[in-house]
């Protein structure tokens, strides 16, 4: 993985769980803060973001910054992006400075896999439009075991936007290579049944009641706006379709728990009450971020 994390598609079991057990080493005791180390000490890493985010951007500079290594933060809007630069022109630009590495998001599907062609630096993917958002699948999988044994015939329901969704998609192929029973649902216009066979263990449920039915993990999306050409679906009705409410734990395993990548939409796609009730495990994801984020970048650089 020296050449840096494109994506789970792609990426050996063995890669996985070396990463998920090298997070745990990085998880703090309960309140207290994560180690600081200097492994990484000297080392430069630049974090590109040409779309809006808090927790993928923020836990990848802390994760650096904990590591020991320099953390440089670039948004598209301060950049100079919004001069007409083309994106490889930054990118060279950047390059020419000397960074370990570049962790980067963007709104189009493959844009990381066209600069790792490019550049001879180690490129991290922090979400590729609809495409994948390994790191993101990792520090599920982490919060996941840090619950269960196994990922193994774990029944893992995905609700919301699957299609546009690349939480889903890396979700979806580190879950398969793991074994676990993967149901998909969501309103048919965003969980297309193709979807069914982008990996083995994957099945589509339209019903939501269905879906959740022995369900040992429920994992809510938001409904992704910004990708969707017009907004299909009312909040409202949306909501009494495809939103998490209590009542839905009765039909799930009764240690069932909820994750959601964030940003959640109280209202939307999940209930107030749900966000905030005890199964709710939305903040340990983002605790584990950090954790994963940390393994990813000491295996890359250090
Ligand atoms: C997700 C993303 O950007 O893909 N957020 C995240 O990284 N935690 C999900 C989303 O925006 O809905």
């Amino acid at each position: 993985m020296s050449r840096g994390l494109l994506g789970i598609e792609d990426l050996p079991r063995q890669e996985i769980e070396a990463i998920l057990q090298r997070a745990r080493d990085f998880q703090p005791p309960h309140r207290q803060p994560f180690p600081r180390l200097d492994t990484l000490r000297g080392k430069v890493v630049v974090n590109l973001f040409f779309e809006p985010s808090t927790r993928t951007r923020t836990s990848f500079e802390i994760a650096a910054k904990r590591l020991g290594a320099d953390a440089v933060s670039i948004t598209a809007a301060g950049s100079s992006l919004s001069k007409g630069e083309s994106l490889v022109d930054t990118l060279n630009t950047l390059a020419a400075m000397r960074p370990d590495a570049i962790v980067m998001r963007h709104a189009s599907s493959g844009a990381p896999h066209f600069l790792a062609r490019h550049l001879d630096i180690p490129i991290i993917n922090a979400g590729d439009g609809t495409h994948e958002h390994p790191t993101q699948a990792l520090l599920d999988a982490r919060t996941i075991l840090d619950r269960k044994p196994t990922l193994e015939g774990l029944r893992v329901a995905i609700i919301g936007d699957i299609v546009h969704s690349r939480v889903a998609r890396s979700n979806i192929y580190l879950l398969s290579k793991f074994g676990a029973d993967i149901v998909l649902c969501g309103p048919a216009p965003l969980v297309p049944k193709e979807l069914a066979s982008i990996a083995p263990g994957v099945r589509i449920e339209y019903d939501m009641r269905r879906a959740i039915e022995g369900a040992d993990v429920i994992m809510m999306l938001r409904v992704q706006l910004e990708r969707q050409h017009e907004t299909a679906f009312p909040k409202g009705e949306y909501f009494s379709f495809y939103g998490l409410t209590l009542d839905h734990f009765e039909l799930a395993k009764p240690d069932v728990f909820v994750m959601h990548p964030g940003p959640i939409n109280r209202g939307r796609e999940i209930s107030s009450e749900v966000a905030d009730s005890q199964r709710s495990v939305i903040l340990n994801q983002v605790e584990n971020g950090v954790a994963v984020r940390m393994a990813v970048l000491e295996r890359i650089l250090g």
